[in-house]
């Protein structure tokens, strides 16, 4: 209840004027526990009472021989007869209640007049329940869209009290949502939508105080994302950085998003390292900048979305696992002059997607398109045409892929043959020379050596004797290709070098010689009908 205060609170409710301006009948309203004086309207004008008597609902309460001086001060008792035969409650309560009437000496002859005490209280407590609902730090709660709430706004009055329940939201100023009496007033909002955000009041009135009270809540109405988060990487300012960015919209508030490193099962114990914290922001994108001395091959790059409406462990996320480039291709190609020669480099597993790019010569210079270069690109397949090939095209040709992690290169050797009838025909009289003159022992001898030719231990060798391989090799880069095994990854350093640059090397091929044989045997019906239309 409302505490010892000592204000009086008198309130005259209903007051019937008598004919000689007196009233005969009134209600005072005292508020339980404060204080209040009821007058003595009986007592004759300009006539010092001797005698005070009151009566309460018809008993005798409490009397005062004025010639007697009493010693207590009126705080002390619950009631006391004041000098001026008012009678001084001290800290009302229930009990208190009635119909009061005053009694004195000398009588008058006036109509007795009684004072009805009507006590009042609150409204107090006005309590706002608002279930299920979650606080934040400021007080303020929130429920998840689409829940059923429960709203229930109590508050204590006496006797009686008005309820009503108010909202005020972005598109309602004030609208009143639920009026009622008794000791509390509830209502329902089933499948809450965000349109319910905002402040609910609860309105309490006193019904004979007509005093007000009122208690209001900030309610927010919170909705996760409806997708899981997207990570998405973005090509740096130059190949060795790169942005990775992870988006989730759509939620309200803002989720808090964390970029970490994920850690595979390490070693053989297999235990499961803690993924290390890169960054975390609440937003609904978090971009973070890695550089080439961060990121490593097989890294799991993990962005997890956290979200008030879902349950810690729930927590959605996205990742991927980055992966250095490596283009593939056929290491050697053979090709005859005055022909077009087109190189294949395939780069398909690289994550980020790797810069790839072709270059030429031992200086590694670009390859620029022009009418002698043709460049295309077709999902994973890069290819270099180049036209018209001369003698001056042959050499190294690299398909140089670079992602953040780091570059490497495909390394293709571009040999060139003469294919002028001319040569043709020196080699044709030369063999007929050597096949009439030295007869078949000799031609054995050749025929038993030509790997030797053909398969020389450099490129240099190769190149050299292009001329007397023509015949053999013409235009069929298979010869060397299907039989070079395909090299396995290089296994990597943890990329913590600023540069880092893996070339295919070519493998000894000598010891293939015996797989090779064959398909010159087959390809030299086709030279033969390629030189036929010479
Ligand atoms: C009686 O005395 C009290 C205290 O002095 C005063 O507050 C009250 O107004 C007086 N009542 C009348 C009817 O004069
Ligand atoms: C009031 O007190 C005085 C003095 O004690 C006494 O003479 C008088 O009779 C008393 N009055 C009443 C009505 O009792
Ligand atoms: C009201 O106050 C009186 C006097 O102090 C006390 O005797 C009585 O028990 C109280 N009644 C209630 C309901 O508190
Ligand atoms: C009250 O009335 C009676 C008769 O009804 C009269 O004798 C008496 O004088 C009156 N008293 C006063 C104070 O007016
Ligand atoms: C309480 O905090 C929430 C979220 O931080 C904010 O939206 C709301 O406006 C705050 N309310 C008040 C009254 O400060
Ligand atoms: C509302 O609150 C009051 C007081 O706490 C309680 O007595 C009443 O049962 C509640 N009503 C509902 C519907 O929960
Ligand atoms: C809104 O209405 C409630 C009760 O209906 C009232 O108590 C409150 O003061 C009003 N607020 C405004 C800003 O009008
Ligand atoms: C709710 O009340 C708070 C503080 O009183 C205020 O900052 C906020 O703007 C109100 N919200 C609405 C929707 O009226
Ligand atoms: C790469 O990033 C790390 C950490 O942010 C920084 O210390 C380093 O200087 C960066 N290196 C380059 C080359 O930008
Ligand atoms: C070589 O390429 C050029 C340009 O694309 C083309 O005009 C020409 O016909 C091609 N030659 C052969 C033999 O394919
Ligand atoms: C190919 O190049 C040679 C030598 O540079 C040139 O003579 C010839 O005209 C070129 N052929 C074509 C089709 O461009």
């Amino acid at each position: 209840m409302n505490g010892f205060a000592v204000a009086v609170f008198l309130q005259v409710m209903h007051q019937t004027v008598a004919a000689n301006g007196r009233s005969d009948e009134t209600t005072v309203a005292g508020t339980l526990g404060e204080n209040i004086i009821l007058p003595c309207w009986n007592t004759a004008t300009n006539v010092t009472p001797s005698f005070t008597r009151w009566m309460t609902n018809g008993q005798f309460t409490i009397e005062r021989n004025h010639s007697i001086i009493i010693p207590i001060s009126p705080s002390e008792g619950h009631l006391t007869i004041l000098y001026n035969q008012s009678l001084y409650i001290n800290r009302i309560n229930l009990s208190d209640e009635g119909t009061y009437l005053c009694d004195s000496l000398p009588h008058n002859n006036k109509t007795q007049t009684s004072l009805t005490l009507q006590i009042v209280s609150g409204p107090d407590n006005s309590i706002i329940d608002i279930q299920p609902a979650t606080p934040l730090s400021n007080g303020t709660l929130f429920v998840v869209r689409g829940s059923t709430v429960s709203f229930n706004c109590s508050s204590l009055s006496y006797p009686s009290q008005s309820l009503s329940w108010g909202f005020q939201g972005v598109a309602s100023s004030n609208d009143s949502l639920a009026v009622g009496s008794g000791s509390w007033l509830d209502f329902r909002i089933e499948d809450v939508q965000p349109t319910a955000q905002g402040n609910y009041s609860c309105r309490a009135q006193n019904s004979i105080s007509q005093k007000a009270a009122g208690s209001s809540t900030e309610l927010l109405v919170y909705y996760s994302p409806e997708r899981h988060p997207e990570c998405l990487w973005n090509t740096g300012k130059d190949p060795s950085h790169v942005q990775f960015s992870c988006s989730w919209f759509g939620g309200y508030p803002s989720p808090t998003l964390f970029w970490g490193e994920k850690h595979q099962k390490s070693g053989s114990h297999g235990k499961q390292v803690a993924g290390q914290l890169m960054e975390s922001e609440e937003t609904d994108n978090l971009v973070v900048n890695l550089n080439r001395s961060l990121l490593f091959d097989g890294q799991i790059l993990k962005c997890s979305g956290h979200h008030p409406t879902i349950s810690p462990g729930e927590d959605k996320f996205c990742s991927f696992t980055l992966k250095s480039p490596y283009p593939e291709g056929e290491p050697l190609v053979t090709v005859v002059e005055g022909t077009n020669v087109t190189l294949t480099c395939t780069e398909s597993i690289s994550l980020p997607p790797a810069l790839t790019r072709w270059q030429r010569t031992a200086q590694q210079e670009d390859v620029v398109s022009s009418p002698k270069y043709v460049l295309s690109e077709q999902g994973p397949t890069f290819t270099l045409t180049i036209v018209n090939i001369t003698k001056q095209d042959e050499g190294f040709y690299f398909c140089r892929s670079e992602n953040p992690l780091m570059v490497r290169e495909l390394e293709i050797y571009l040999t060139v043959k003469a294919t002028s009838q001319y040569t043709g025909a020196i080699i044709g009289i030369f063999l007929a020379i050597l096949i009439v003159g030295s007869g078949i022992v000799i031609a054995k001898t050749i025929y038993s050596n030509r790997d030797r030719i053909c398969l020389g231990n450099g490129f240099e060798q190769m190149g050299e004797r292009g001329d007397v391989l023509s015949l053999v090799e013409a235009d069929e880069e298979e010869v060397f290709h299907e039989a070079i095994p395909r090299l396995p990854p290089l296994p990597l350093t943890n990329g913590h070098n600023t540069t880092l640059v893996e070339i295919h090397t070519i493998p000894s091929i000598d010891h293939e010689d015996a797989e090779i044989l064959e398909h010159p045997l087959q390809l030299e019906d086709r030279d033969i009908d390629e030189l036929v239309t010479f």
